[in-house]
């Protein structure tokens, strides 16, 4: 046998051991760090600091994945924590590390055969970086892609910054880490993806009951940002916080890999999990369910029952029927809320026993008893059919791919895309709505429904040239909104009423600004989004 054979075959080998054979599940402590195999037949290993608690490595199929520079890890490290390591046999192998802090338990497991790190985070109290999430921290010369929304939040190779240092152009697009985000309530799975071999990096929740938000929250997923590309599971955070921050267990929560597909939610196992003894555990068998009916969603919307306290949130679509069974909740007292797609349409209480499903049927309490002049868009909660409302999730308000902010709405004539969906203090303001009317209505109310404010921004409205009251400022949500993709706020309904005698029969104009003392940059400037305009009598 020739050299070259001996290479070909030693070569034949190491392929062989890489695409089949199983590699051996167990642990090892090497260099002040703990190597664990997970014994999976795509061969998943990886490396924890000992010390920090940072995985320094992830070899996948042989192929290193982790940035060198910066491990991956929950916050921004945890630069010093007692990490401890143990194997437990229960229904299936399982390799679980502890990194334990003060306020602080990171949990990293393996079960024996899986390509996937579990984790679970529980914490005592807020991290002082002011938000709670993993990050994973990989090379973007084998994972330059992101999946679902492909390439609208990579930044490598960003010429400026367009906003704060977060969003960028990239190829004369604007490219942001912000414009990754799902609903909770619509999370699958996200990932980061390359290579000629296709393998897939994702991050699978099957829940967020110690998550913040509710179901309409929406956070950072994933950033190809150059140096690295980054992969998330935000638990909290201050982008667009609608609620306090809540401690105990958080997760469990997967980081998935995979070279034969996109792993989905549903295929995640998390059953076991209880044989861990995890600090904060709450097991199937010491949570409760609730079961209904909701009435009063309009059709064509979809109705969404949410339950939270300040332990935990849970939530749950109804069917068309309007039946619907919560997740396995921990017990407790919870405000229970129905939403017609996003917008609130009734409130109760509801409480939940260990072992036991309640009956609770939730019926909505917004009245349609009003006589309509003109409606524009629906109350749901979301800018939705508005101009820019199709484009502004997946890039900022100034890309050239934006229509323009300015235009005038015309009752009768305009589409539903010639309403902006955002009045900006220094862009578009104000809006002009032009109706007519058959006959003077009298007294008249005009609703002016807002998902979100921005810098204390709210709808200051003429009627004919007659100045409406203005109304006092918003509570403000720290950081920004329609500029980074964010729409879901406090939600304010400002209804102005109108005295008789403004409204005339023939022409009518109504315009609406955004009403603010303080001014700023042109996309930064006091801004709000709109739900619904709505004339009635
Ligand atoms: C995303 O951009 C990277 C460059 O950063 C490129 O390698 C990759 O092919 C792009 N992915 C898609 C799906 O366009």
């Amino acid at each position: 046998m020739g050299p070259s054979s001996v290479f070909q075959l030693a070569i034949f080998a190491i392929s062989c051991y890489v695409s089949g054979a199983l590699a051996a599940f167990g642990y090892t402590s090497s260099g002040a760090n703990y190597i664990v195999d997970a014994g999976s037949s795509n061969p998943l290993v990886f490396s924890v600091s000992q010390s920090s608690c940072d995985i320094n490595s992830i070899k996948f199929r042989g192929t290193e994945l982790q940035y060198g520079s910066q491990g991956s890890h929950i916050s921004s490290g945890l630069g010093t924590a007692t990490v401890s390591i143990s194997q437990i046999t229960g229904s299936s192998k399982y390799i679980k590390i502890t990194c334990v802090t003060s306020t602080l338990t990171q949990y990293m497991v393996v079960r024996e055969g899986d390509s996937i790190i579990y984790m679970a985070t529980y914490i005592t109290a807020q991290p002082a970086i002011g938000e709670l999430r993993f990050i994973a921290r990989l090379l973007p010369a084998k994972l330059p892609s992101e999946y679902p929304y492909g390439n609208v939040s990579n930044t490598n190779g960003a010429s400026s910054a367009v906003e704060g240092s977060d969003v960028y152009l990239v190829n004369s697009q604007t490219r942001s880490k912000f414009y990754s985000s799902t609903r909770f309530i619509d999370e699958d799975s996200h990932c980061v993806y390359g290579g000629t071999d296709v393998i897939n990096v994702c991050i699978i929740t099957p829940q967020q009951e110690s998550s913040s938000g509710g179901p309409f929250f929406r956070d950072i997923d994933s950033n190809n940002a150059g140096a690295s590309t980054n992969l998330y599971n935000y638990m909290n955070s201050g982008h667009a916080q609608t609620e306090a921050y809540r401690t105990g267990l958080h997760g469990p929560y997967l980081m998935q890999f995979s070279r034969s597909g996109v792993p989905n939610l549903k295929g995640a196992d998390v059953s076991w999990f209880g044989e861990l003894g995890l600090t904060g555990y709450v097991a199937a068998s010491g949570r409760g369910t609730v079961s209904g009916t909701a009435s009063g969603v309009p059709s064509g919307m979809q109705g969404v029952v949410h339950w939270h306290n300040s332990a935990a949130q849970y939530w749950a679509k109804t069917s068309s029927n309007g039946a619907f069974t919560s997740p396995l909740m921990k017990p407790g007292t919870y405000t229970m809320v129905l939403y017609q797609t996003e917008f609130k349409i009734a409130s109760t209480s509801v409480t939940v026993s260990a072992g036991k499903t309640t009956t609770a049927n939730i019926a909505s309490t917004y009245s349609s008893t009003r006589k309509s002049l003109f409606k524009i868009g629906e109350y749901d909660g979301q800018p939705t059919g508005f101009r820019n409302a199709d484009k502004f999730l997946r890039m900022h308000p100034s890309d050239t791919r934006m229509s323009s902010w300015s235009s005038t709405y015309t009752v009768g004539s305009s589409a539903l895309s010639d309403f902006p969906m955002a009045v900006f203090q220094s862009v578009n303001s104000p809006v002009t709505i032009k109706f007519t009317l058959a006959s003077a209505p009298g007294a008249a109310t005009l609703r002016i429904a807002t998902t979100l404010s921005f810098a204390g921004s709210r709808p200051q409205t003429t009627v004919n040239g007659w100045a409406g009251a203005a109304p006092s400022a918003p509570t403000k949500i720290d950081s920004r909104g329609v500029t980074r993709g964010t729409y879901r706020g406090f939600g304010e309904v400002y209804d102005l009423s109108i005295p008789a005698g403004k409204l005339v029969a023939g022409s009518n104009t109504i315009t609406i600004s955004s009403l603010s003392g303080s001014s700023g940059d042109t996309f930064l400037s006091p801004n709000f989004i709109f739900d619904c305009v709505e004339l009635f009598t």
